[in-house]
């Protein structure tokens, strides 16, 4: 099978750099990016390569090298469906809010409305590929919408999922550590091995079955967080006991069997998708009667709630056991550096608490837009918006952000926090001035000869 043409449904942070760089790489094939989100479409776009609706760093290039050439994004989803040899769906897979399975199970509507979309539409023979992250024996019900069409087209369905970490997502997709196809159909899979070897090399692409694959997709992620978790608890006995969670993680990371890397203590995990596939996880185990199983993994979500709570509860302990109305400058918002998405940011969640406390909270975030801030904390509920918009303010200069606070707290890694004028800050802030490290990222030693008061997960 010769793919000349792609259409991949879901314009967002996987769909987006996922197909700019399979366009970049492929020039022969046609990549169409469909959404029903116009404004979305409108963003990928824009003239301005700074406007595209989603930060990551290289993405600009690559989208301004294939755009327009072989790269569209566009709002006929019908259209690009029809003509395409092969279709992605790549569109959100969130946690249920609703009915069976309620915050826990992977909401599959979005998908399911796509099958039936490729199934309406399709007048030739297609390859489906999930890039969406699915409960394992998802194929089995694509394929089940897909064949009751009745129109005679063939449908192959192949598990594609996607590994790229936000904030390296280009790196990630021109170098991936591996490429992993799930299928059946051996040409089918041959056909997506073809587009990827145009630029990953052949030792590195994978096949299995097609539920290894879905599964697989849940288990890597579940391991990442774990580790997250793992080195989260220990950096509250490090408080406790006196170690240092940072020589910890050094110690353990040089034994090769455990491996350096993901062992960064923080306040806790962030973005759209740890949580969501570890809850998915747990569903899938305890479907399965499997109640140990899912046990065991909760318990990495339950570690992580547990990491927010006590980063915040510890500043208002430090700060004399009451924030009300006292300033408290956030540098960060977004769930880690080098993106503006900010789904399930711990950062959220620290406000959340220290506005319960009614703290006056001033957020800086380099890429994250003031509406988003308001959008995540409105979200929660815990308030009114108008108390929220008293409480809560965003602003676009940090060293405003610090100015007449009696604390900092650091939520997000970006680079540019390690490199601001401390003394400047120091010299503007109430005394005792505080810091709250929740990334570890700022030297103690310069900060405490300033005179800061500075805290930082597991030490
Ligand atoms: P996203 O919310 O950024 O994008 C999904 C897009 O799909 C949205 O723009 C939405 O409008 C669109 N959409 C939904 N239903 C549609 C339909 N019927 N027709 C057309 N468009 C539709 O989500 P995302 O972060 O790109 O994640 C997508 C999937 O990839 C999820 O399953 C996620 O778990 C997985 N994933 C995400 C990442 C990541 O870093 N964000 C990494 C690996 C895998
Ligand atoms: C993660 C996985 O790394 C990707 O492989 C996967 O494709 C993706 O989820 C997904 O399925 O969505 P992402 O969430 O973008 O990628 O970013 P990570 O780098 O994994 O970070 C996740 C969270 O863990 C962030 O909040 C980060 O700050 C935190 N983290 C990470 C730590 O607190 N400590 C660490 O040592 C590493």
């Amino acid at each position: 099978m010769n793919i000349n043409k792609i259409c991949c449904i879901g314009a967002g942070y996987v769909g987006g750099p996922t197909m700019a760089v399979i366009a970049q790489k492929c020039p022969n094939i046609k990549v169409t990016v469909v959404d029903l989100n116009e404004k979305r479409i409108d963003d990928w776009n824009s003239e301005d390569l700074s406007l595209l609706p989603i930060f990551e760093p290289g993405l600009d290039e690559v989208v301004g090298e294939a755009r327009g050439r072989n790269l569209f994004f566009s709002t006929d989803v019908d259209k690009a469906i029809e003509e395409a040899d092969m279709v992605f769906i790549s569109v959100n897979t969130p946690t249920k809010t609703y009915g069976r399975g309620k915050d826990m199970a992977a909401d599959l509507k979005y998908v399911e409305l796509c099958a039936r979309q490729i199934a309406k539409v399709a007048t030739t023979d297609k390859i489906v590929v999930e890039k969406s992250t699915l409960p394992v024996r998802t194929a089995e019900a694509i394929h089940n919408v897909l064949s009751e069409t009745g129109n005679g087209v063939n449908f192959q369905i192949l598990s594609n999922p996607e590994f790229l970490a936000e904030g390296t997502a280009i790196q990630d997709l021109l170098n991936p550590d591996r490429i992993l196809i799930g299928g059946e159909s051996e040409d089918a899979i041959q056909a997506l091995v073809d587009v990827y070897s145009n630029w990953v090399d052949d030792d590195k692409i994978l096949t299995t079955n097609v539920w290894s694959s879905e599964l697989s997709k849940l288990v890597a992620n579940a391991f990442l967080a774990q580790r997250v978790s793992s080195i989260n608890s220990i950096s509250e006995l490090c408080e406790k006991t006196g170690a240092n969670v940072k020589e910890v993680a050094r110690s353990i990371g040089m034994d090769s069997r455990i491996g350096s890397k993901f062992l960064n203590a923080s306040v806790g995990f962030g973005g759209s998708c740890f949580q969501k596939d570890i809850l998915n996880l747990v569903y899938i185990a305890k479907t399965y009667g499997l109640n140990e199983v899912a046990d065991y993994w909760e318990q990495v979500i339950i570690m992580n709630n547990h990491q927010k709570t006590r980063f915040t509860s510890n500043i208002l302990s430090t700060l004399y056991n009451t924030v009300s109305g006292k300033k408290i400058a956030m540098l960060g918002w977004a769930f880690k550096k080098d993106t503006n998405d900010t789904r399930e940011s711990a950062a959220i969640y620290v406000a959340d608490g220290l506005l319960e406390e009614r703290a006056q909270v001033y957020v800086y975030d380099p890429k994250v837009k003031e509406a988003r801030v308001y959008e995540d904390i409105n979200y929660l509920n815990t308030r009114g918006e108008e108390e929220n918009k008293d409480l809560l303010s965003v602003v676009t200069d940090p060293y405003k952000a610090c100015e007449d606070a009696h604390a900092i707290a650091v939520l997000t890694e970006w680079d540019e926090f390690k490199s601001y004028d401390w003394h400047k800050i120091y010299d503007k802030m109430l005394k005792p001035a505080f810091i709250f490290d929740g990334r570890g990222i700022l030297d103690r030693a310069e900060l405490e000869g300033i005179g800061f008061e500075y805290y930082n997960i597991g030490e």
